[in-house]
């Protein structure tokens, strides 16, 4: 491993490319289609990339808005506005054209790809290869999301009759939506409620994580340019500031937020009409590894590291607990310590990196104490380099001899730990995932069919996503991503996402002469955008 202290380098050192040569002070906002220029308090943001300036070492990169309660009631008015009870042009806009306003926003996001991806290595600390992947697959899903919209509309594209009555039924727009994403994927999952939300019609107001605000700034020009005013609008700034009042307002329709539940809960809970508030949540989980006897040590091995370790842990969907069998644990962790052992630990841009720096504050701190508190209690750190910290460098840490009496054992860490149970009988990690307040995925890695086959029987109902001898994730998009208990409120995928967003709405009329002859009349004469046989090719 390198040595963490000499991991940093001087601002000559960082590839052309790569560099931030000045600050990046982000002053714009946009609210009902207008650019503003903050002239208030700004936050400073702060990189977990250091530069080696002689003895000292820097991370400021550049400046974000910190608006107050009245900007972010401007921005719930001119959504509301904009969305005018459903009497409003984005609202009540064809498809198509809705389409149109979409692809052109692709287009010029595209052209911010390089500076998007650049924002997001010295945010988040995210490598370059997957701040690519980050980039390059929310491009992809917003085409895929134009696709699903499409067969939507197709398939709303004609009349029903039933019991004598003739029906369209559509999805209409909700209203007034606000999306917060997390910081982990602040382009990625914010875009994943976001632009669903605003296919379908609904009004939004958007707040960037408070890790991953600055890679939004280059978008915010084509918000404004693609989309009518006040369909999309940014806040920036304290969440009891900015957040509560929007939450605290009947115009808002609906909360999409990715994070924590407490978090989701206390938001929740401000909203004065709970039963108008549709709530689509992303949130903790803990997902469990369970390796029966007869696994294949090498695949699960390597599965479990990279689902353990992707992008140092800071995701939903890591692998944050692994059960193994107790007749192969003792292989099971020795190859384990071997391959996260030569995992690359260094900068975003380096070649072959799997460690890099970690964006919280405080965040080795707290993944110390975790260590701390499980040796206490028995367990032991089993690789030489685990836990070695420098700054926001973590060398990812394996903890076998782990049991329930432990905080890591409980605790989502979000970080480089993998925590290692041995069982012995199969209930102990089958009590654990029921006793779970998570509830979002599972793998288990095995060659025993039966034991399998019993094993999917029970965690179906528990988790919402079985990996069998693979890492747990959300991909491919088009699949189900959703959770049980604290994990998750919703099912998002590229075609259940816009049916989160929208609510099945029809126009009925019973059949006769003279309503047949109305309905002919409005779709011949193309007079509602509702009541409509286009089939968009
Ligand atoms: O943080 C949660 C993400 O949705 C995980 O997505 O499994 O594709 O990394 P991923």
């Amino acid at each position: 491993m390198k040595n963490l202290n000499e991991i940093f380098s001087t601002n000559q050192e960082i590839p052309e490319m790569y560099k931030i040569e000045k600050p990046f002070i982000q002053s714009e906002y946009l609210i009902n289609g207008e650019l503003k220029t903050w002239k208030g308090e700004f936050k400073k943001v702060y990189s977990p990339i250091y530069v080696k300036n002689g003895e000292q070492l820097d991370n400021y990169i550049g400046e974000c808005p910190v608006l107050t309660t009245k900007e972010s009631m401007e921005a719930l008015e001119s959504a509301s506005k904009a969305f005018d009870h459903g009497n409003g042009k984005w609202a009540k806009m064809k498809v198509e054209e809705r389409i149109d306003c979409l692809k052109k926003f692709t287009l010029m996001m595209s052209k911010a790809r390089d500076l998007i991806v650049k924002l997001l290595m010295w945010e988040i600390g995210k490598s370059l290869s997957d701040s690519q992947k980050e980039f390059d697959r929310t491009i992809t899903y917003i085409y895929d999301t134009i696709e699903a919209v499409k067969d939507l509309d197709r398939a709303s594209s004609r009349f029903t009759i039933s019991q004598d009555i003739i029906a369209q039924i559509r999805r209409a727009p909700l209203g007034v939506t606000l999306c917060m994403g997390p910081f982990n994927y602040p382009l990625n999952e914010t875009f994943t409620t976001l632009i669903p939300a605003l296919i379908m019609g609904n009004t939004i107001i958007f707040k960037p994580p408070k890790l991953g605000m600055l890679l939004f700034q280059p978008l915010l020009r084509a918000f404004q340019q693609c989309f009518p005013a006040g369909v999309v609008n940014t806040i920036y700034g304290s969440g009891e500031n900015v957040v509560t009042p929007i939450m605290q307002s009947e115009k808002t329709n609906v909360l999409a937020f990715i994070g924590t539940s407490r978090v989701a809960n206390i938001l929740k809970k401000e909203h004065p009409k709970p039963n108008r508030l549709k709530t689509v949540l992303g949130l903790d989980a803990k997902n469990p590894a369970i390796i029966l006897d007869g696994a294949d040590l090498d695949l699960t091995v390597k599965e479990c590291a990279i689902g353990s370790l992707s992008f140092n842990g800071q995701r939903c969907t890591a692998l944050k607990i692994i059960f193994v069998q107790e007749q192969i644990a003792q292989k099971f962790t020795e190859k384990l310590v071997d391959y996260v052992e030569k995992m690359e630990i260094g900068l975003p841009w380096d070649k072959n990196v799997a460690i890099t720096p970690l964006p919280e504050t405080n965040k080795a701190e707290y993944l110390q104490s975790l260590i701390d508190d499980a040796v206490a209690k028995g367990a032991k750190l089993e690789n030489p380099n685990g836990g070695k910290h420098y700054e926001s460098l973590f060398f990812p840490a394996i903890l076998s001899n782990v049991n329930s009496s432990m905080r890591v054992y409980h605790e989502e860490q979000f970080g480089p730990i993998i925590p290692i149970v041995t069982y012995e009988s199969i209930c102990e990690p089958l009590v654990y995932v029921i006793e779970s307040n998570h509830g979002q995925q599972a793998s288990l890695f095995g060659n025993n069919s039966d034991e399998i086959a019993n094993l999917v029987d029970v965690l179906v109902n528990q988790v919402c996503r079985v990996n069998i001898n693979s890492q747990c994730q959300r991909g491919p998009d088009d699949f189900p991503f959703t959770g049980r208990k604290d994990s998750a409120e919703q099912t998002l995928s590229v075609s259940d996402a816009l049916r989160v967003f929208s609510i099945r709405t029809l126009v009925a009329a019973k059949e006769t002469e003279e309503n047949k002859m109305i309905i002919r009349d409005i779709v011949k004469e193309d007079k509602s955008n509702f009541l409509n046989t286009d089939f968009i090719l």
